[in-house]
């Protein structure tokens, strides 16, 4: 009993209950000798083995009790939680910078009281170029800028696409062919910004790109002056970039506009370019059903890769798509 009693381990118990029942323990040794005994010894002795029996079960399950107690408090202390630890955060993503600028340039505008509307990124020459008042000569209308969808072919399942007879599609070179869209779908009072990819067939370097990203814009109303277009571009430039920045417009040309212009911002030691812009040519309202003697309006676009660059000093636009997180996370 003491041995039971005393028994650190479960090894050590079970070592101590065979002591006493095992095949050559007394206990044992005495139930053998229990058919000779005299009949008048028989009951008596029995009972004092059972009962011999019972009190050694009886304090091995004490002993064992206590063990498991034991173990289990062992195993909580080894491994308790620290809830006070700090936890492993999730690392979240964020938006892409580009996404960052087209949303603060939209926002701008939305503050102005514009809306946004978006076309599709595979145009038809109509829109794209036709419509926009780019005749067919146009340099931009060559193989060497556009991108052309060759829809005849198959599309890689197997299955015959339906070949698009009427007109050549090809990726928008700009998402000037959205104010095209915009106007056919909508009536005038117009003031919209339309963001979105572009493509040219470019040969990539510091400052070119064969996608890259353009904010447009369309005003059309009753009596708008080129005075409006200059204001609210002043007004755009001061808000987004703040007052520290000099700005200027200078003549420059579009199919699609009349006149024209270009916006240039002072960068470190020289002008750099960031937008297009103009009155809608009386053309171009005219191929949407607008009379442009009711209508007028002004159209902008600016390159959101440039303006981009401008804000945060990027100089090399090839950083935009490299996926470099180093350079990403700084644009949270
Ligand atoms: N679509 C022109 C381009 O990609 C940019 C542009 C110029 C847009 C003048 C306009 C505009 O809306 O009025 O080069």
């Amino acid at each position: 009993m003491e041995e039971i009693e005393r028994a650190g381990d479960f090894e050590a118990l079970d070592a101590a209950r065979s002591t006493v029942f095992g095949r050559k323990s007394r206990l044992t040794e005495i139930r053998r000798g229990l058919a000779e005994a005299p009949p008048d010894v028989k009951p008596v002795l029995g009972k004092a083995l059972g009962e011999a029996n019972r009190r050694v079960e009886t304090a091995c399950d004490a002993r064992r009790a206590v063990l498991d107690l034991a173990r289990e408090a062992e195993m909580l202390e080894r491994e308790r939680l620290d809830l006070t630890l700090p936890g492993r955060r999730m690392r979240h993503g964020h938006r892409h910078v580009i996404t960052r600028v087209i949303r603060e340039m939209c926002d701008v505008f939305l503050s102005m009281g514009y809306r946004v509307a978006s076309g599709p990124e595979v145009e038809t020459e109509w829109y794209n170029f036709e419509a926009l008042n780019i005749p067919a000569w146009h340099p931009a209308r060559s193989e060497m800028d556009t991108l052309y969808v060759d829809t005849s072919g198959t599309d890689g399942t197997g299955a015959d696409r339906v070949p698009d007879a009427t007109e050549a599609t090809l990726l928008r070179t700009h998402t000037s062919p959205v104010q095209v869209r915009l106007m056919e779908s909508t009536q005038p009072p117009l003031y919209h910004v339309m963001p979105g990819r572009v493509f040219r067939n470019e040969t990539q370097d510091a400052t070119h790109s064969a996608q890259f990203h353009q904010v447009e814009g369309l005003v059309v109303d009753s009596d708008v002056t080129f005075g409006d277009m200059a204001g609210t571009i002043e007004h755009f430039c001061h808000e987004y970039f703040g007052p520290g920045y000099d700005i200027r417009l200078f003549p420059d040309f579009f199919p699609f506009t009349e006149p024209s212009a270009g916006l240039e911002v002072w960068w470190e030691d020289k002008w750099l370019e960031i937008a297009g812009l103009g009155m809608v040519d009386p053309n171009v309202l005219r191929n949407v059903g607008f009379d442009p003697e009711t209508w007028q309006g002004f159209a902008f676009g600016f390159g959101v890769e440039r303006v981009a660059m401008l804000r945060y000093g990027i100089d090399d636009i090839r950083t935009f798509y490299n996926n470099d997180v180093r350079f990403l996370e700084q644009f949270v």
